[in-house]
């Protein structure tokens, strides 16, 4: 079941106050995009937080609420700031039964998992304790967004959250782009394949370097320089080489920005060798 939202950052709030009256706790990675940590502050219940990707932090953290409580734990599937993933599997294992899991899955869908469903499909997971927020605009490269979960969960979301009810609804030329895209990776798996067999090739070709924040089961990828001159040098090497410098300001990302770099299964291997030949030069000059 799932709710159209106008747009990703919308679906988010519309977890948050959908599941407000049921959960007493917002449990946040600390990693989480901005629009799951604006929700959590949105649905009024105490929030904590947790180092990112390490389930043993967040079993810490739970385990200091009292038995009654209902968490909802709160992460992106994969992360925007750094690409890399969030072990939801392990998540899963440190929650309650009578807690929800909210995946932000903005950068999983139609990227990762063997359809490219998105991070519960990755690890495998099937559980109604799971609720996501996604987006539309990024590998669907539409707009707009959707609560995806259980009916029960969806029924709290459709009766409750401002940011559903009270906010129009996408206009019917974008849901219908967003069912074309849909089917289109349904009706084209070799697509979601070459995506993932893609960003394997470029994290093998990438330096190991502390700079670069890269993760083979993602298309995403972060490179922090370490100084302005750093960044000024790569973005000359990439400007050179023919590539637009993809330097972005990012909600909870190092204050002066850093690149991001997003894979198309339209890119080729020749473009991504060439990428990470051209990362390399500009890191070491
Ligand atoms: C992790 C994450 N969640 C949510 C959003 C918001 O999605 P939208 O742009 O559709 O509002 C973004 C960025 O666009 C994002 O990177």
């Amino acid at each position: 079941m799932n709710v159209l939202t106008a747009t990703g950052y919308l679906a988010s709030l519309a977890v948050a106050q959908g599941l407000r009256d049921q959960a007493t706790h917002v449990v946040v990675d600390a990693s989480a995009h901005n629009c799951v940590q604006d929700g959590a502050r949105l649905s009024g219940l105490p929030i904590l937080s947790f180092a990112s990707g390490d389930a043993r932090a967040l079993r810490s953290v739970l385990s200091n609420l009292p038995p009654s409580a209902r968490p909802l734990v709160a992460t992106d599937g994969v992360y925007g700031i750094r690409g890399g993933m969030a072990p939801l599997n392990e998540y899963l294992l440190a929650l309650p039964a009578s807690g929800w899991l909210w995946v932000d899955d903005a950068h999983g869908l139609g990227s990762v998992g063997p359809t490219g469903r998105g991070s519960p499909e990755f690890f495998g997971l099937r559980d109604s304790r799971i609720i996501r927020s996604v987006t539309f605009s990024k590998a669907l490269a539409v707009a707009g967004g959707a609560v995806i979960g259980d009916a029960s969960l969806m029924e709290h979301v459709r009766t409750r959250a401002g940011a559903y009810l009270g906010s129009s609804a996408p206009p019917l030329a974008i849901a219908a782009a967003i069912t074309a895209a849909v089917v289109r990776v349904h009706r084209l798996p070799g697509r979601v394949r070459r995506l993932q067999e893609l960003a394997r090739r470029f994290s093998n070709a990438l330096p190991s370097r502390p700079e670069i924040l890269n993760d083979p089961r993602t298309p995403v990828t972060a490179i922090h320089p370490r100084d302005a001159a750093q960044a000024q040098r790569l973005t000359e090497a990439l400007t050179q080489a023919g590539f637009v410098p993809p330097w972005i300001r990012y909600p909870g990302g190092p204050g002066n920005g850093f690149f991001r770099i997003a894979l198309k299964a339209t890119h080729s291997r020749s473009q991504i060798d060439r990428l990470s030949r051209v990362i390399q030069v500009g890191l070491n000059e």
